[in-house]
């Protein structure tokens, strides 16, 4: 098989993005199929890529008919959050390759779904945390493997995005973020520095996270941001369950501490804020610093002489991807790291290969919002993280 057939379930934001960006410049795979609860959007999908393949892509407005058309080799889920087990898990069945887009579960027992499924099939499961692909962490994950941390103590990373106008207009925009800012409170969105993170800390592959601890401020952001912006739409007196920030610390086993920070309710500069502390060295994203011990002077910190040196530092170890763009390749979505997640997701199930970021993974990440969410309501109670490996981290590479 040269070509991979690629069916897209859901056609959102992300969806659109995915296709575009991500999917339709690949070389080695082809959009064949489109999936949306919304006939509009599947119409639309269709449309498109039918003109721009010049052959019929077919669309679904159930993902078990396209699962059961014979149409497509593998398919991507970029559905709202509360569908991507319930999909995943039947593409698997299924025996179709599923990249599954991020998001937290709202169950323990979801996450244990997951993997029963993928253990019981072995389809293959891709996990598409898309910064795992981004410049500054594959340099960084270069970096720690290089030993230039030493010993990497301590780790931090946010979800930092004002997400106000999204939420509070979700019911005019059909998203799904607003019902569940509505209903639940907690670490909704981990995935994104906690992806890298793990990577950095061996996690599933020697290390594990082994407890939490969740906190969460009041919910203030969205109903100041609508009584100022439109104080008549409802969602500025409705109530919000979920707190503007939501601060979670985990330990490892291997005796480090990842803080996460869940920041979208007030207004803000984006970013993943990553930290990553070492015995030997520190990075921050915030100033894009990099401070190496016996190197930098401790006080330059004050002086800000070093803010902003991560890039020139970090070019040793940039990868072969982040290279090319500096040769000249054009690569789209948030930058190229899409463009380059989802070529490492196809060439990876062309060759056999298991794919970089497994159904594991997808579970310790996603397993998060859950515990957060009892941590949170227990007043910040420490809560213990299953290990879904059975023990096998201590021996997977
Ligand atoms: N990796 C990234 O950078 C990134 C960025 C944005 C969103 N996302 C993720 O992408 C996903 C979608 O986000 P979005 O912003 O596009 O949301 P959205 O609400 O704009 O779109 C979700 C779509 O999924 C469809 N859908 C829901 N259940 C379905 C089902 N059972 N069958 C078929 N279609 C179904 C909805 O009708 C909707 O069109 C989320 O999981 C989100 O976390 C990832």
């Amino acid at each position: 098989m040269e070509t991979l057939r690629i069916g897209v379930i859901g056609l959102g934001c992300r969806g659109y993005g995915l296709i575009y960006d991500a999917i339709v410049p690949q070389e080695n795979a082809r959009i064949t199929a489109v999936c949306d609860l919304y006939p509009d959007r599947v119409e639309e999908h269709k449309n498109k890529l039918t003109a721009h393949y010049g052959e019929e892509v077919i669309g679904f407005a159930d993902y078990r008919d396209l699962l059961a058309s014979g149409l497509v080799d593998a398919v991507i889920v970029s559905t709202s959050w509360e569908a991507h087990v319930t999909i995943a898990c039947a593409a698997m069945e299924a025996g179709i390759p599923v990249g599954c887009e991020v998001g937290g579960a709202y169950s323990v027992d979801d996450c244990y779904r997951l993997v029963r499924t993928w253990e019981r099939t072995k389809t293959p499961f891709m996990f598409l945390e898309n910064c795992n692909y981004d410049r500054r962490e594959t340099s960084l994950f270069a970096m720690v493997k290089a030993g230039l941390f030493g010993k990497v103590v301590a780790c931090d990373g946010g979800y930092m995005h004002d997400l106000r106008s999204e939420v509070c207009y979700g019911e005019e925009n059909r998203h799904y973020r607003l019902r569940n800012y509505l209903a639940r409170n907690g670490e909704n969105y981990p995935t994104h520095e906690l992806g890298p993170i793990m990577k950095m800390l061996n996690i599933n592959r020697g290390n594990r996270m082994v407890s939490l601890v969740s906190v969460a401020s009041g919910a203030f952001g969205m109903n100041a941001y609508m009584q100022d912006k439109d104080p008549t739409h409802p969602t500025a007196t409705a109530k919000f369950h979920q707190g503007d920030v939501v601060t979670t610390i985990i330990t490892c086993e291997g005796g480090e501490t990842i803080t996460l920070r869940l920041d979208t309710c007030l207004p803000r500069y984006y970013s993943r804020g990553i930290t990553v502390h070492g015995t030997k060295a520190l990075y921050t994203e915030d100033n894009d610093t990099l401070f190496i011990d016996k190197e930098h002077e401790k006080y330059d910190w004050d002086a800000k002489a070093l803010w902003g040196n991560f890039r020139e530092l970090a070019k040793p170890y940039q990868n072969n991807d982040w290279n090319e763009v500096d040769g000249g390749k054009k690569v789209a979505g948030h930058g190229g790291m899409d463009y380059f997640m989802m070529r490492d997701f196809f060439t990876r199930l062309l060759a056999g290969e298991a794919p970089a970021i497994d159904v594991y993974d997808a579970a310790a990440m996603m397993v998060i919002t859950p515990l957060s969410q009892q941590s949170i309501a227990q007043g910040g109670a420490p809560v213990a993280i299953p290990d879904f490996t059975g023990g096998y981290y201590l021996i997977r590479k």
